[in-house]
């Protein structure tokens, strides 16, 4: 991918799942990598290992993105251990399972917090930084396909995964100008440890299976390959999209 090498990226949630294969890619594409992470350090450790074995450079912060502290030290610990901080992937995010009914307040602000409020107040400490220092940069969501779609029993994350939509669209519009584009990368069901329910349930997993028209999960590979392109030079005139990566389930409504 043209332009990553030397550029110094930051993956929110990097030591596990689709931020830990966007982290590897991104070090294996030359770039240097921040792998953020919250709670046990191994998985990012493990990020960390693969990226120098792929042949880049990374550094491990413990961050909160539900913190102001935190993610104003993410973006601090970037500048101080690389000397920048050029692109963001907002990738970090959790998800909650209640009948609309029944959702708990806790559940509703904690995928809030994770899912939303994080990424806002992250790409403001990015945005802020690269502004004063007149450089350009990317910012990439790991957004959902219910950023559009409907998700009974998850109303939390399609608020939150809808939010970061608009968020990505306004934003757009709002840091064209300084040179940085904005854009929402939209899994579909693929193979992390936020599934771990679903894929531990055969006849769950078997119907959601069948509605994938290339009959199989995606991985986090699958996904890392559309960040490493938004993220290098050759997306140079891309922003305010959403590119979904979900083995075409989106357009495979049927009528049973
Ligand atoms: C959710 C998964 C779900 C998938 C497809 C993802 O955004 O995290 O739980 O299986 O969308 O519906």
């Amino acid at each position: 991918m043209k332009g990553l090498s030397g550029k110094v990226a930051i993956v929110t949630g990097a030591g596990t799942g689709i931020g830990q294969g966007i982290a590897i890619r991104l070090g294996a594409e030359g770039a240097q990598v921040v792998i953020d992470y919250v709670g046990d350090p191994s998985g990012a450790t493990e990020t960390q290992r693969a990226v120098e074995q792929a042949g880049g450079k990374a550094a491990i912060v413990a961050a909160d993105v539900t913190k102001m502290s935190d993610v104003a030290a993410l973006v601090d610990a970037a500048w101080k251990a690389f000397g920048a901080a050029d692109i963001l992937v907002n990738n970090a995010g959790i998800e909650h399972k209640a009948a609309f009914w029944d959702t708990p307040e806790a559940d509703y602000d904690k995928v809030m917090a994770v899912n939303l409020r994080g990424p806002f107040f992250l790409t403001q400490a990015f945005v802020r930084r690269l502004r004063d220092a007149k450089r350009p940069g990317r910012i990439v969501n790991i957004s959902s396909v219910h950023e559009d779609m409907v998700f009974p029993g998850f109303s939390t994350y399609c608020c939150s995964k809808g939010g970061m939509r608009m968020l990505m669209r306004d934003l757009a519009v709002e840091l064209g100008p300084l040179g940085i584009t904005v854009n929402d990368v939209a899994p579909g069901a693929v193979v992390t440890p936020i599934n771990k329910a679903l894929l531990n349930d055969k006849p769950k997993l078997d119907a959601l299976l069948g509605k994938i028209p290339l009959g199989r999960l995606g991985t986090p590979e699958d996904v890392a390959a559309m960040v490493a392109f938004l993220a290098s030079d050759d997306a140079a005139y891309v922003t305010g999209s959403t590119f979904v990566v979900d083995g075409g389930l989106m357009r495979n409504y049927r009528e049973q």
